[in-house]
């Protein structure tokens, strides 16, 4: 019957479990969570869209003293909505509380990117943010808690927490690049005229910045290779700018980058990681193991599948030329990223 709603939750129609069935509540954090991302996230994984129809979650909903009216506001609609699965709400802007014996942690707060800046130029303020969420994640977390970084840029930040989460494992430690995944698919099913849901082994490399590498070498649809049909002229001149120039584009259009969508790629990010991904792949930045060549000790976009809640990077794909040379650029893109903030990662 679970297995049968989450089928159905994963088409987006929403219901409960019976209460019967329901699982011990799970604690989830969210920094920044009076912020747009936040907003955007809170209300959904109060709903069971993250975890599922029978999971219930404490929300542990952190910000800057400054924003403390603003998650008192937050707080006040989540109780509106009387969620069925919201089995409790902490509000603070004390890190010790706020990631106390939590289960998931989304980490969302930082300064977002303005009109012409690279996610890169935020390394120094954001970067030191992490330290101390590393550093509080591995002293009050639960120790098996599964962290997702989307605060920009997300993976080295998230190489920066893990680094200061020192008694946790590593592999535990994501940064977000679904969302460029998902921009990818939607390219894809409008060029090809075909639903998201039929592309199958795309895959996005990398760092979640301009040189992202989304990939379609590999990627089916109805069991056939696509990328010979979509042709080198609009994978290059169109496609791989587009998904790589896409939260500057929302940015110009806006005035604000992502929201909505970014928090859409973070529910489904842990929603894969816990449920698996039945074979199918996904893009998960996770740290490096030396696969595919790309040097250990980065936080790194792979071509992921999941099960039992441990991703596997795919392993023994065949990489063009081509293909090995931007998988290099961005590489070489995070080693200077890490380089940038080697001061903090003593
Ligand atoms: C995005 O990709 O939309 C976000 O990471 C925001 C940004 O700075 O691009």
């Amino acid at each position: 019957m679970l297995g049968r709603q989450l089928a159905q939750l994963k088409r987006g129609i929403h219901f409960v479990a019976p209460e019967a069935k329901w699982k011990k509540p799970v604690r989830v954090s969210i920094t920044g969570a009076a912020g747009n991302i936040g907003y955007a996230v809170a209300f959904r994984v109060a709903n069971g869209e993250m975890l599922g129809p029978d999971q219930p979650v404490i929300l542990h909903l952190i910000d800057l003293p400054f924003a403390e009216e603003k998650l008192r506001g937050l707080r006040m609609e989540l109780d509106d909505c009387a969620f069925p699965l919201l089995h409790g709400i902490v509000t603070t802007s004390d890190q010790s509380v706020g990631f106390k014996d939590t289960n998931f942690n989304l980490l969302i707060g930082s300064k977002p990117r303005g009109p012409g800046m690279e996610r890169a130029d935020l390394l120094k303020d954001n970067g030191k943010i992490f330290v101390d969420t590393g550093k509080a994640i591995n002293d009050h977390s639960a120790r098996d808690v599964k962290t997702l970084v989307v605060g920009n840029p997300a993976n080295t930040n998230c190489l920066i927490a893990a680094h200061y989460a020192k008694d946790l494992p590593r592999e535990n430690f994501h940064a977000m690049t679904r969302l460029d995944h998902d921009r990818g698919l939607s390219q894809l099913a409008a060029k090809l005229g075909v639903k998201t849901t039929a592309i199958e082994k795309f895959c996005v490399w990398g760092n979640h910045s301009s040189t992202m590498y989304p990939d379609t070498h590999h990627t089916l649809v109805g069991g056939k290779q696509i990328h010979s049909t979509l042709g080198a002229e609009w994978i290059n001149k169109d496609f791989i700018p587009v998904v790589q120039q896409r939260g500057a584009a929302i940015i110009k259009a806006r005035g604000l980058s992502s929201a909505a969508s970014a928090g859409n790629a973070a529910i489904s990010h842990v929603r894969d990681w816990v449920t698996g991904t039945n074979g199918t792949w996904t893009s998960f930045s996770v740290p490096t193991d030396g696969s595919y060549g790309v040097p250990k000790g980065l936080i790194f976009s792979f071509p992921v599948t999941v099960a039992n809640g441990k991703y596997s990077i795919v392993q023994g794909l065949t990489i063009t030329p081509e293909a090995q040379e931007r998988i290099n650029t961005t590489t070489n893109e995070l080693t200077e990223e890490r380089r940038a903030v080697e001061g903090l990662l003593n």
